[in-house]
């Protein structure tokens, strides 16, 4: 088991003694990642990609090192395979429309999931109503997992597959690398949104087979503003820019922009260079843990939430009842009791969760529920949480049932 207890020190927001159970939503930031950025903006300020003297030759180096250690921390083959983006939302629009725009025609069939975020979602929704696009949806079993059989039949004649790597809400882990065989054997590309994955779990883009992989930085330990879509080269040369602009261009006359090559083709205005620089700081933070001791640790504060917050009268919670089988998140419902009501009677001693339907309305719909309250783990998460989350949890039933 990890040995995480003392970590709680290495993130300054945490001083305040507040139990934070939302990092499924962000996660707190460790001083490390503050400190690189802060570093960055004294000592390494300058435009990226731009100038030729020396202090904008050292920014843009360190700038294309924050590349390569993204590139390693997933498992790329090589750093011109990731391009920065703002976040996961972002990448995932960025693939619609890049890719969708150019390789999709009328009638053509998408295959997502019942358990998708919004961000995995209403990208492929706008771009289903422009190019007349099919949508279908695989269905989730009782248990909150895929339906394997389902994906399967709706796979078939589908052009792409959008999928979570891991449920924000369900907490479940699907099996990327069966999935994107499948979509394959189908003929299907596949993309994953790894935003509650890449925090979590060693995460080989390799090893998963998938043909584009994004995250966000803000729920790696990382800043806001920076995100991250991975594909191979010879995908990003069935991709169109969306945007375009200074940094994407190798020519341009008045007449047309003969565009660079990837990452710059895709990178479009000055980048965020000291975001990017926090991002390596905060994913060599989580290499410096471990990240199989931080999917241990993950999974050895699910099973004690699983049984407390389970053992609850009237509590139910939402997905796979093995902590094997999930991320570090439990989401429930209490009944009679609105989730908001519930987190505005937690947060009142002191234990921040999230209520509301998490960006997905149609899971909660399919699940026949209005809403649901969602403790979240992260790397600074301890057992003695759990234990106050469970304790404050059976206080506000006592005031709210
Ligand atoms: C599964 C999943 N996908 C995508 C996102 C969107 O992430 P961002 O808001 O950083 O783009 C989230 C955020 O909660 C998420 O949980």
């Amino acid at each position: 088991m990890a040995d995480f207890a003392n970590l709680r020190a290495d993130f300054p927001a945490l001083a305040g003694g507040i139990t934070y159970l939302d990092s499924a939503a962000t996660t707190q930031k460790p001083a490390v990642m503050i400190e690189a950025m802060d570093r960055f903006y004294r000592e390494r300020y300058a435009p990226i990609g731009r100038g030729l003297y020396t202090s904008a030759a050292a920014a843009t180096k360190e700038y294309e090192a924050a590349r390569q250690t993204v590139a390693s921390f997933i498992g790329a083959v090589e750093p011109s395979e990731v391009v920065f983006t703002g976040n996961s939302t972002e990448a995932i629009n960025l693939v619609a429309l890049a890719w969708g725009r150019k390789n999709l025609k009328r009638g053509d069939a998408l295959l997502l999931t019942e358990m998708e975020h919004h961000s995995n979602l209403v990208p492929w929704q706008l771009l289903a109503k422009e190019q007349g696009l099919e949508l279908r949806y695989a269905k989730i079993t009782a248990t909150g997992q895929l339906d394997l059989a389902d994906f399967k039949e709706k796979s078939a004649g589908a052009k792409l597959v959008a999928v979570t790597h891991a449920s924000n809400v369900l907490g479940t882990i699907n099996p990327i690398a069966e999935l994107a065989e499948l979509a394959h054997e189908a003929g299907a590309k596949i993309l994953v949104d790894g935003a509650q994955a890449v925090p979590q779990l060693p995460v080989s883009v390799r090893e998963l087979g998938a043909d584009w992989y994004v995250f966000s930085g803000h729920k790696c330990y990382g800043p806001t503003g920076i995100g991250v879509l991975w594909t191979r080269r010879a995908l990003y040369e069935e991709m169109d820019p969306v945007f375009g602009g200074g940094g994407t261009v190798k020519e341009v006359t008045f007449a047309e922009t003969d565009f660079a090559d990837p990452p710059p083709k895709f990178e479009a205005g000055s980048p965020a260079s000291a975001e990017a620089v926090g991002l390596a700081a905060a994913l060599e933070y989580l290499s410096g843990l471990g990240m199989e001791r931080v999917r241990e640790h993950a999974m050895f504060l699910a099973a004690p939430a699983l049984e407390k917050l389970g053992s609850v009268e009237g509590v139910k919670v939402l997905g796979p009842p093995d902590p094997k089988d999930r991320v570090g998140l439990v989401a429930f419902t209490l009944e009679g009791v609105p989730s908001g009501d519930l987190a505005a009677s937690l947060d009142h001693d002191g234990v921040a969760i999230r209520s509301g339907r998490h960006c997905t309305y149609p899971l909660h719909k399919t699940l026949g529920i209005e809403s649901s309250a969602r403790a979240s783990f992260g790397v600074y998460t301890t057992a003695d949480d759990i234990d106050r989350l469970h304790e404050v949890l059976l206080a506000a039933k006592q005031t709210l049932v």
